[in-house]
């Protein structure tokens, strides 16, 4: 071969290659990290991503450069000459991406397997999935159940799923994996979070009329106030109804992600508005405000304010400290509003 066509066969596959990088660096196509797991997952994205810009230049070289130098003049209508088999070449193209692709399944079997790894002091949550809601065990602490999934800075955590009624899938963008709940079985999902924050937990899987609203929070804590936190809750929950605060309960349980409370800054539409609760009561013909807060809390679909849909809000079975402290607060909330 000349010198010339392979200085311009690198002159375009380099222009191609810092086009494509470009491309690649200067948006930010992921969302922020915030795990080790997800960092990892990024790695192989990367590494992925690098081979195929390489591909890239080397096949846009090659056809932009023949495009331009075998181009056909406007009056030829002759055949092209015959041109049959090149074993050399085709080695290299058989060869380099199996070289390539088993590169890229050495890489992902690594990381898949490194993400798996449990650490010693690994703490466990049951995670509980139903139509619409998700709620956490701290096996760790009593059993203590939230609404929010708070986790610990840089601790291996261990989410165990399990769902009530049909397959629901956990997802937070920044922890970059998702992990579907089937009835009948357990399933998990190894994080170490690596940033402090507040991610959404999403529900990925279409499991009915509230699918959409199937959505709650993951607080990253460090750790010394993830400890705290936990050993707050734990006597609380063990403690008589005076220590236990509703607005935390209703906070805890994510009631404003479906509801409008003024006393709890609270701007939910999804479900009835819990300043006007002493009105629904009086629609549904109930004089006995605490029973029926009560019984909307407990079975939620045995009657639905008119106007909102029905079998949204999941049951809450929520130990039975919380529950008065809930319907009281709520009752004195809106008699307010
Ligand atoms: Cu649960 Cu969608």
């Amino acid at each position: 071969m000349r010198r010339g066509p392979i200085v311009a066969l690198l002159g375009i596959g380099a222009l191609a290659a810092a086009i494509a990088t470009a491309v690649a660096l200067l948006f930010p196509w992921l969302p922020h990290p915030a795990s080790d797991e997800r960092d990892r997952i990024d790695f192989v994205t990367w590494f992925t991503v690098a081979i195929c810009i390489a591909i890239f230049a080397v096949v846009a070289a090659v056809m932009i450069y023949a495009v331009i130098r075998f181009r056909a003049a406007p009056d030829d209508d002759s055949d092209g000459s015959p041109v049959h088999g090149n074993t050399q070449l085709e080695i290299i193209w058989t060869l380099v991406p199996t070289v390539l692709v088993t590169a890229i399944a050495i890489v992902s079997a690594v990381v898949l397997a490194r993400n798996d790894a449990l650490a010693k002091d690994t703490l466990t949550i049951d995670v509980t999935a139903q139509q619409f809601a998700w709620s956490f065990t701290y096996p760790e602490a009593k059993n203590l159940t939230t609404g929010t999934l708070r986790v610990p800075l840089g601790r291996s955590v261990d989410l165990h799923f399990t769902s009530k009624d049909v397959i629901h899938s956990f997802w937070v963008q920044e922890f970059g994996q998702k992990q579907d709940t089937v009835p009948g079985i357990q399933t998990h999902l190894h994080i170490t979070p690596n940033k402090v924050g507040t991610y959404p937990v999403i529900c990925t899987e279409l499991c009915g009329l509230g699918h959409a609203v199937m959505r709650t929070e993951v607080v990253v804590m460090p750790a010394a106030a993830f400890d705290k936190w936990l050993k707050g809750q734990t006597s609380q929950t063990s403690s008589s109804s005076t220590g236990t605060s509703g607005l935390a309960v209703f906070t805890n349980n994510q009631c404003s992600g479906c509801h409008t409370l003024r006393a709890a800054n609270a701007q939910g539409k999804i479900g009835p508005d819990l300043d006007k609760l002493p009105q629904y009561a009086q629609q549904a013909g109930q004089s006995d405000l605490a029973g029926f807060i009560r019984q909307s809390i407990v079975q939620p679909n045995d009657y639905v304010q008119p106007g909102f849909p029905k079998n949204v809000m999941p049951p809450f079975d929520l130990p039975k400290p919380q529950l008065d402290a809930l319907v009281q607060y709520l009752i004195q909330s809106s008699k307010k509003g």
